[in-house]
């Protein structure tokens, strides 16, 4: 099945190897990060629902600039796909996976980056079609070595490590045969996002821009 489904995902990072993902505590911080990221030759990002503030931070930025490439991180139930869809996110990424979610996600017009951390739960993702996923919390789980065991038995999977990634180590995981991107936080730390440091995030984007150059 879904191997379209896994395609459209593929579709939506393709130039875009890093993606930011950040947590808003006030929609204020929505537009200017956006901005900032833009203005370091980032032009994706992924928004978490770990605060109140995201949905309507994912609302604000898919009308204001549609020009970033926009998702919806820490999507944990499946009633949250229909919300991210009507609030504009192009693509849904989950910290692990259930059915229930795989289920629901088939019915909605929006890529999907499925979580897992563990052999058997890639399986399960592949039974369902998905050959691209997300491997968190990857530090924790064996980091760039957790990987390269992962492609002896999943050689057709193809992974994007997130949780402790940094800009000290990125270009590692971009290096491994079976990652197609990575994501994290390392370019919008909470405290310059609370201190409205554009200035410091364009700075950090910049910084991993040249590095994929
Ligand atoms: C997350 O969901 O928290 C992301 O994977 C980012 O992790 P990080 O903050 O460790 O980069």
């Amino acid at each position: 099945m879904p191997e379209d489904v896994l395609l459209s995902f593929e579709q939506v990072v393709t130039g875009h190897p890093v993606i930011p993902v950040v947590t808003f505590s006030s929609l204020d911080q929505a537009l200017p990060l956006a901005d900032a990221l833009l203005e370091g030759g980032i032009r994706i990002l992924e928004v978490t629902l770990r605060s109140e503030v995201g949905l309507p931070a994912i609302e604000r930025i898919s009308t204001e600039r549609p020009d970033i490439t926009l998702g919806a991180g820490s999507v944990k139930r499946p009633g949250d796909i229909q919300s991210v869809v009507s609030a504009g996110a192009r693509f849904a990424v989950t910290p692990g996976t259930t059915l229930a979610m795989l289920e629901e996600i088939a019915r909605w017009d929006i890529a999907l980056l499925p979580g897992a951390s563990t052999p058997s739960e890639i399986l399960t993702l592949m039974d369902f079609g998905y050959y691209q996923q997300k491997i968190f919390p990857v530090d924790h789980s064996g980091g760039i070595k957790y990987l390269e065991s992962l492609s002896g038995p999943f050689p057709e999977v193809h992974f994007c490590p997130s949780g402790g990634i940094c800009s000290n180590n990125f270009l590692d995981y971009l290096a491994l045969l079976n990652v197609f991107c990575v994501s994290g936080s390392w370019m919008t730390p909470t405290s310059f996002v609370e201190n409205s440091n554009w200035a410091a995030i364009t700075r950090l984007a910049l910084e991993t821009s040249r590095q994929l150059a």
